[in-house]
């Protein structure tokens, strides 16, 4: 499960999905994730996709989540090198969001643990990609018109996808520049485009 990268480094995977009417305060309704709750239910999938294999957890991949349906943005990460207690099931993991919807929205870039491995910080998707060139993770946008996905000469790549809605004009102007990643030409759903992105990585 581990690449090795060119350069003899393990490869790090890190996922950004925009939830666009998904809340970062209030409630969350567990039993009604894909209808009243903002289409949590998709980024749930996102992170079961990214971090759970059939038998642990991928230890070389995080994926960062961004609530944008609230009053304040708040983004949620999920580190798959130190999770615990989250099980890759919609319910469980939706569970944790909520439970995090529950504190205030911390200031941007400041990551506060709300349990092993799931972080939290204000800020959008513009915070996340400072972040990853502060860190070394070169960004790709997966989009259905890109270039085919290559993974020579990074030890750390990072992939950002929309929810079930397009990325929004001020997204794409933040998003524009960073080089785009096809998975084919048919729209796919955001967990499935992860799950192909770590079979071509993990070959
Ligand atoms: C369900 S799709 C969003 C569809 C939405 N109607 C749109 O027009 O963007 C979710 C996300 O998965 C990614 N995606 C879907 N299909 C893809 C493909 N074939 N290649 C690369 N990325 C894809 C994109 O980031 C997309 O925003």
């Amino acid at each position: 499960m581990t690449l090795i990268s060119t350069w003899g480094e393990v490869l790090q995977r890190h996922f950004a999905i925009i939830g666009h009417d998904a809340p970062g305060t209030g409630e969350l309704f567990l039993n009604n994730l894909a209808g009243g709750s903002g289409r949590v239910d998709v980024l749930a999938r996102a992170v079961n996709t990214a971090l759970f294999i059939s038998h642990g957890i991928r230890t070389d991949s995080t994926i960062t989540i961004h609530l944008m349906g609230g009053e304040i943005p708040r983004r949620v990460k999920f580190d798959g090198k130190i999770l615990r207690g989250v099980h890759p099931d919609e319910r469980s993991i939706s569970g944790h969001i909520r439970s995090i919807m529950k504190n205030p929205v911390p200031p941007i870039g400041i990551w506060q643990e709300a349990s092993v491995g799931v972080l939290h910080s204000g800020g959008d998707v513009e915070e996340t990609l400072i972040e990853w060139d502060r860190e070394g993770v070169i960004a790709h946008i997966l989009d259905t018109e890109g270039e085919e996905l290559e993974s020579e000469g990074s030890s750390s790549m990072g992939f950002v996808l929309s929810d079930h809605l397009p990325f929004t004009d001020e997204e794409s102007v933040v998003l524009k520049g960073y080089q785009k990643v096809s998975l084919g030409s048919a729209w796919l759903q955001g967990h499935v485009c992860i799950a192909i992105v770590h079979h071509i990585l993990d070959d």
